[in-house]
């Protein structure tokens, strides 16, 4: 084969973002918003040199074993690739291969608001690379090597993003175990996101919130239970299509994300905007400290009014529907 191709779908977290880092369940939903990857095989067999482009303007070559050049998008470039390079070098190990590649991304998911795209991007890769040398790489295994290469931008990635946008579906994550379950609706969930405009950086975030925990130690620890009682009390409430509660249970956790201070001016202020325009309840979805939020409509024309509500207010937002294919090669 001498091009791989892979996708992958972006994700929110409707419940249980950092708590998950400590052992707390989480839900997610991988969402119809996809990061596509091609990758080749450089023609020049000596020249072991794997270069990445992203189209949101970031490129960059691993030269001479691991040397590297940036091509485009400045400073935050090396961050953003790192992750790639590694994931890249652990599928060649893998296959006992040491050669160049060159690797295309093609992202409909806005970087660092909190939609996953960091972990979409080393899902789609992994598969992509790996399908250059296996047809229909096996999910469990991209995952796995997925959550390997994300640790490189936070050690204490609870993998949540990794499973959504690898098995899709709106699941139940037991950061514990390691283990997910898929939810079924009952009925279709129509939500809107809406960006802060402030990028955030994830592992920063869940190092505020480690200095929280250890400043606050009995605070936190019955946030973190009333956050898995929530998850717990949503997982039901979603199977039974019950959505006036579990608007009820996002405000509450966005409450308790203000608490442990992940939340953000221009977040509270798009949660109270959502919620006057009618949203049955809204928070901040992934890291925070900006980022995105996101805000449960009771149906989609609802939604479609929220989202333009905002937009009206100034912010981007869109209408998202939940992805349930995962990867795709
Ligand atoms: O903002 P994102 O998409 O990077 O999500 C981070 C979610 C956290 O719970 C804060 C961290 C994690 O590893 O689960």
């Amino acid at each position: 084969m001498t091009e791989g191709k892979a996708s992958a779908p972006a994700k929110v977290i409707l419940f249980g973002e950092h708590f998950v880092v400590y052992g707390k369940p989480a839900i997610l939903a991988s969402i119809d918003k996809r990061i596509s990857v091609k990758a080749r095989i450089r023609r020049d067999e000596d020249d072991d040199t794997i270069a990445i482009r992203s189209d949101i303007g970031v490129a960059g070559q691993y030269c001479n074993g691991g040397e590297f050049r940036m091509v485009e998008g400045g400073s935050e470039a090396k961050a953003v690739l790192d992750p790639l390079y590694y994931a890249i070098k652990r599928v060649l190990a893998t296959r006992n291969k040491n050669m160049g590649i060159e690797i295309d991304i093609c992202s409909k998911v806005p970087p660092a608001i909190g939609l996953g795209s960091s972990a979409a991007s080393c899902v789609a890769t992994i598969a992509a690379v790996d399908s250059l040398f296996k047809r229909n790489p096996s999910k469990q295994n991209v995952c796995k090597l997925a959550i390997e290469a994300e640790s490189c931008i936070h050690k204490r990635t609870s993998g949540a993003d990794c499973y959504v946008s690898t098995f899709g579906g709106l699941i139940n994550y037991d950061s514990m175990s390691k283990a997910f379950k898929k939810l079924e609706t009952g009925g279709s969930i129509s939500l809107v996101v809406a960006s802060t405009g402030v990028n955030h950086s994830t592992g920063h975030l869940v190092a505020g919130v480690k200095r929280f925990r250890e400043r606050n130690q009995i605070l936190f620890e019955s946030l973190a239970k009333r956050a898995s009682d929530i998850c717990l009390e949503a997982s039901i409430a979603l199977t039974a299509g019950n959505y006036e509660k579990i608007g009820k249970l996002m405000d509450e956790n966005q409450i308790i994300l203000q608490e442990i201070g992940v939340s953000h001016y221009k977040a509270d202020e798009l949660v109270e905007i959502c919620s006057k325009a009618g949203a049955l309840g809204a928070k901040i979805t992934g890291a925070g400290g900006g980022g995105s939020i996101i805000a449960l409509a009771k149906d989609k024309e609802q939604g479609t009014k929220i989202a333009s509500t905002i937009r009206a207010a100034g912010y981007q937002s869109f209408e998202v529907g939940i992805d349930n294919n995962g990867l795709v090669t």
